[in-house]
């Protein structure tokens, strides 16, 4: 039942994400609140899931995206800092950053998640720690020196949760915590082999600690600006070509699906389906492209 609310709270989330960013100036309140997609899900009559989340200091967060400033005290929706535009492909991974920002707002109006102050009222306690940043901020690859920060945080996150009588009282079993790097929390996922991980894929791990029976799989934040400037009467006639996609049409396990998909394409004269990597360059190219009906997403 969590999973199911917390699947429309990160989709309704995601969908709207793009707009905020088109619109650059809009105040930082309403950037995390997406009150007309969510009234168009299907639990909008239903109770909306209340949150709880922790206050943990900024280096477990925000302090990643802004190392100048080394104020422990928790970030509030007064000082939550923008999302950079220079982040490239971290970008991808940063749902961590906008489910905070939606909760520290309250969760919108109208939201399939209302934030709750008092513990003691909450039916899920949300765990700010942007654990994707923190690996590809500290320890991207792997062996460096700088791989220890990262350890660390999440070594001492176990620590402040331990001593928490929410986690204590349910071992985690309702605790939230968005990790959607396949190598975010890498060296103590097992210890949240009972909690919600809000994830992009299960290839990384046992099913004993991440599966679809307690875990929510979110879309990837779009890391290409949408477009805005169509002709609105005109929209799929203008379009020659039918789908589009363009990434890596190989990945590991042999990519099966991929594999399939180059197999089924193959011969349409609007179709495209191109090979590729992203790369900061990539993405910026990606934003000039002729349009699509259709684009695909894997
Ligand atoms: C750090 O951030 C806090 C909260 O936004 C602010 O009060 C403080 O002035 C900042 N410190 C510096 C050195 O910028
Ligand atoms: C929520 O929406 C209602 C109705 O549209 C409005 O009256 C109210 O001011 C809104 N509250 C907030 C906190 O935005
Ligand atoms: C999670 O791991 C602990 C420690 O290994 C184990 O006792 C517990 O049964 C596991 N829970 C689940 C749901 O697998």
């Amino acid at each position: 039942m969590f999973g199911k609310v917390l699947i429309s709270f990160i989709t309704a989330l995601l969908v709207f994400i793009p707009c905020s960013i088109l619109i650059g100036t809009l105040d930082i309140r309403s950037s995390y609140q997406s009150p007309a997609i969510v009234a168009a899900t299907s639990c909008a009559d239903d109770i909306p899931l209340r949150v709880y989340m922790y206050d943990l200091p900024r280096r477990f967060n925000v302090g990643m995206l802004d190392h100048r400033n080394t104020t422990e005290a928790p970030v509030t929706a007064v000082d939550y800092p923008l999302w950079p535009d220079n982040s490239g492909l971290k970008r991808q991974h940063s749902v961590e950053y906008w489910m905070m920002g939606s909760l520290l707002n309250g969760g919108g109006n109208g939201s399939e998640a209302v934030r709750v102050l008092d513990p003691e009222h909450a039916d899920v306690y949300f765990v700010p720690f942007f654990s994707s940043l923190s690996f590809n901020t500290h320890g991207h690859h792997m062996t460096d020196p700088e791989t220890q920060i990262d350890r660390q945080l999440q070594i001492d996150l176990m620590g402040l949760l331990r001593q928490s009588k929410y986690w204590q009282r349910s071992g985690g079993r309702d605790h939230v915590f968005p990790m959607t790097h396949p190598n975010a929390f890498r060296f103590l996922r097992d210890q949240l082999n009972e909690s919600i991980q809000v994830v992009v894929d299960f290839g990384r791990y046992p099913k004993r600690v991440s599966n679809l029976n307690k875990d929510v799989v979110s879309p990837y934040v779009h890391v290409v600006d949408s477009y805005i400037d169509d002709e609105p009467h005109d929209l799929y006639e203008s379009r020659t070509t039918l789908l589009f996609f363009r990434g890596r049409t190989h990945r590991k396990d042999k990519g099966i699906v991929r594999a399939k998909f180059t197999k089924i394409l193959a011969g349409f004269d609007d179709v495209h389906y191109e090979r590729s990597f992203a790369t900061g360059e990539n993405i910026k190219l990606e934003t000039r492209l002729p349009l699509a009906a259709f684009l695909m997403q894997l």
